[in-house]
This record gives C-alpha cells, sequence and structure tokens, in this order.
C-alpha cells in the first residue's frame, strides 16, 4: 500500500516520519546544522547545478524541512510543498514569486491584517496595485479584474468574521480570466477543507496555528504544482531568506502528527460553546459556521467537512463591554494567535486588525466589539464555566 492510499490519519502520521535509514532511529533526528561538506568540488558543483540530490547550505533547505514538505503536500492533496519560518514569510514569498511592476491583485476584504498590509504598505511601493473586495460577491468579482490582475487572495473562513468564500465558484471565475487562486486554509487545515481539490492553485498557511498546534513556534507553508513551488518559489525563499530552522520543523511535524485528534476536539468544543453562546442574553451577535442559524450554513456543509475552532461575537454594549468581559476571564488567555490547545481570545479591532483603516473594518463587519475566540482542546465545561463567570460581570442595563 502507497501512501496515496492512505487515509488522512495514517498519512499525518507516517509521511515524512519515516524511520531514520542510516541508525534504525524510529523518530528521525533534526539536522540542526548550517551547512554541508561535499566529497569533492565536482561533487559541490553537481549538487549546486542540481543534477545530483544532495543539500548545500542552511537557508536553501535541511533534510528536516523536506520530512515536513513531503508531510503537508501529502495531507493537502498537493504535488508539492514549500515551508518557510512565519505564515507572512510563506504569503509575502508566494506573492514575490507571482508578481512584477504593474501587476494588480485582488484580495478579499476579511484577510489576517498582516496579509492586508502586505499588499496595502509594502507591494504598493513597488507598482502593485491591489484592490480588495467581497470575492464572495462574483458580480463584484469579475468587475475587479483588469488585464493586469495576476491573482486572486482570499481566507475561507475569513479572520475574523468567519465568512466564508465558495472556493470553487471563485475557482471557476479564475480560471475564465487566466488568473491564479491563492486560498490561506490556516482556519480549516486540510483536515476539514482541501481547497486544491475545490479548484485553488496555490494554498498558504500559518503553521504557527492549528499546524503546530501547541503555540510554540512560528512557521509557514505553501502547497502547489511541482513546477510553482520547485522553480517559481525558489528563488524567494533562497533569496528573501526566510527559512524555517530544523528545529520548527521537526515540531512542526510532531504536531501535525495529532492534528486530526486536536481538529475534532477544537470542533467539538467549538460547537458547544457556541450553542451556549447563541442563547445568552448578553451576546449581541455571533458567528460559527457549525451552526444552523450561520448566515452561509449550505455553503459550509457543501465544502468543509467540520467547522473548526473559531468563534466571533459581540458582547451587548459592544466594545466597553467586550472589554469588561475579556478582562474578566481567567482560564482563558487574551493574547493574538490561534489554534493552539488552550483557549485563547482577542479583540481584532486593536490588536490583529489594527492596521486595517477603521472605516474599512467596520464596513465588512469587523465591528469595533467583534471578539474572536480560538477554542482550546480543554474540558468544554470549563471553558463555558469561565465565560459564565466573566459573562457575569458585564452590566448590560441600557447597553444594546
Ligand atoms: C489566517 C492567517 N494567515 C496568516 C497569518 C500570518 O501567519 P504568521 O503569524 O505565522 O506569520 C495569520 C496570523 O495570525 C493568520 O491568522
Amino acid at each position: 500500500m502507497t501512501h496515496v492510499n492512505w487515509s488522512f490519519e495514517t498519512k499525518a502520521v507516517h509521511v515524512g516520519s519515516e524511520p531514520c535509514p542510516q541508525t534504525g532511529a524510529l523518530v528521525s533526528p533534526i539536522y540542526q546544522t548550517s551547512t554541508y561538506t561535499f566529497k569533492s568540488t565536482e561533487e559541490a558543483g553537481n549538487i549546486f547545478a542540481g543534477e545530483q540530490a544532495g543539500y548545500v547550505y542552511g537557508r536553501v533547505s535541511s533534510p528536516t524541512q523536506h520530512e515536513l514538505e513531503r508531510k503537508i503536500a501529502a495531507l493537502e492533496g498537493g504535488e508539492a510543498c514549500s515551508a518557510f519560518a512565519s505564515g507572512m514569510a510563506a504569503i509575502a514569498s508566494v506573492c514575490t514569486a507571482l508578481l512584477e511592476s504593474g501587476d494588480h491583485v485582488i484580495c478579499d476584504t476579511v484577510v489576517y491584517g498582516g496579509t492586508y498590509g502586505l499588499f496595502e504598505k509594502i507591494f504598493s511601493k513597488y507598482n502593485v496595485e491591489a484592490s480588495f473586495i467581497d470575492t464572495s460577491d462574483i458580480e463584484k468579482l469579475t468587475n475587479a479584474i483588469r488585464p493586469t490582475t495576476k491573482f486572486v487572495y482570499l481566507e475561507s473562513p475569513a479572520n475574523p468574521t468567519l465568512k466564508v468564500v465558495d472556493i470553487a465558484e471563485v475557482s471557476n471565475v479564475c480560471k475564465k480570466h487566466d488568473l491564479q487562486l491563492i486560498v490561506d486554509n490556516t482556519f480549516m487545515t486540510p483536515y476539514f477543507q482541501k481547497p486544491l481539490e475545490l479548484g485553488a492553485d496555490i494554498v498558504v498557511h500559518s503553521a504557527t496555528k492549528f499546524m503546530g498546534g501547541h503555540g510554540d513556534l512560528l512557521a509557514g507553508v505553501v502547497v502547489g504544482s511541482e513546477r510553482f513551488i520547485k522553480e517559481e518559489l525558489h528563488d524567494p525563499l533562497t533569496k528573501l531568506g526566510g527559512i524555517i530552522s530544523p528545529f520548527t520543523c521537526f515540531l512542526v511535524k510532531r504536531g501535525l502528527q495529532t492534528l486530526a485528534l486536536r481538529m475534532e476536539k477544537h470542533n467539538a468544543n467549538a460547537l458547544e460553546i457556541a450553542r451556549y453562546l447563541e442563547g445568552h442574553s448578553k451576546i449581541k451577535s455571533l458567528a460559527y459556521p457549525g451552526l444552523e442559524s450561520f448566515s452561509q450554513y449550505e455553503l459550509v456543509k457543501k465544502q468543509m467537512s467540520g467547522y473548526g475552532g473559531l468563534i466571533a461575537f459581540e458582547v451587548v454594549g459592544g466594545l466597553k463591554n467586550g472589554q469588561v468581559f475579556c478582562d474578566n476571564l481567567k482560564l482563558i488567555q487574551l493574547a493574538v494567535s490561534l489554534g493552539d490547545v488552550g483557549t485563547l481570545i482577542e479583540h481584532p479591532a486593536s490588536m490583529t486588525h489594527r492596521s486595517v483603516p477603521i472605516e474599512e473594518r467596520r464596513k465588512h463587519g469587523i465591528t469595533d466589539g467583534l471578539i474572536r475566540l480560538s477554542v482550546g482542546i480543554e474540558n468544554a465545561t470549563d471553558i463555558i464555566g469561565d465565560i459564565e463567570q466573566a459573562l457575569a460581570k458585564v452590566e448590560t442595563k441600557g447597553a444594546e
């Protein structure tokens, strides 16, 4: 049986985690080295020319990195993968690979603040223009396409509102206009959603989140065709220097071995907590893709096999009461990032999405009082208990 036929869980445990062929060690070693030696200048020349397999320098790759990349490519169902030092290093490298001065990109209005800032503050300096639109509106999307448009970039579900975009539908538009579709799959992970199967060309992740899963590393990955990864992405990877360390590769690999188990628990806990919040008198608005009341529930069922661990909500009384709620939590930690084993909460307007102009934020549902909860794998009753005691401190008399 080849790994192609294995189920997700089996691939997650075994692909890229084979025993060490030299020593028989069950867990292969971390190749913690900055450079590699050659037997002769001839061998060095052949390896540098790509005519012979081998490693040359830590900023180019390492065996531990290759193992991680094989595992992630197998899980996303892509031909190849490249790992980076962070999600932003991965996204910036993909953009650098695809864009030239004079190009135009279409990016969804609801994306991670750092991604918004990358187009708005960095690529704008190199004469690359970005149109921020709601990519789930196919008419708007089609109208935004220009002769210079290179790609469409989206997250689904999006950070932080959890808006879902029909990836297959957007992919059809992209194919018609010869555009690449890049999907950030951080929130779902390949366990619950496979954008390449839905028609995306390139998938990116902040592996800092669910893939690593334990809040102890920063990493990013890109999955796509062999040609894109090996030829087009190679220069940005090695020349911009956003290389991932061998030790971090080891940690992400280990995290991925339990991804399926963790995602099931994140999902089950989040659904239970969302149902609790749905009936609470102090909750003004709530978004969780697993609730029948979620506005895009039918689309969720169509393209995702689970709902994930993220919940977005607003407390009655908006920003002020949201702050009272967050400040009174005891178990749940106030911190950016998500997808960790422990439950985290954050306030996008003052934290992750601060770089998005206030009018833009408000227009697209990132209200001043919006709170993003990343549900961990603790006991759901304990998490609900913490939410309950913090909500009890919120005064809602006269508040809207
Ligand atoms: C959806 C999404 N994409 C990308 C990133 C950037 O990843 P990193 O922090 O690993 O650079 C984040 C970070 O929060 C994110 O939430």
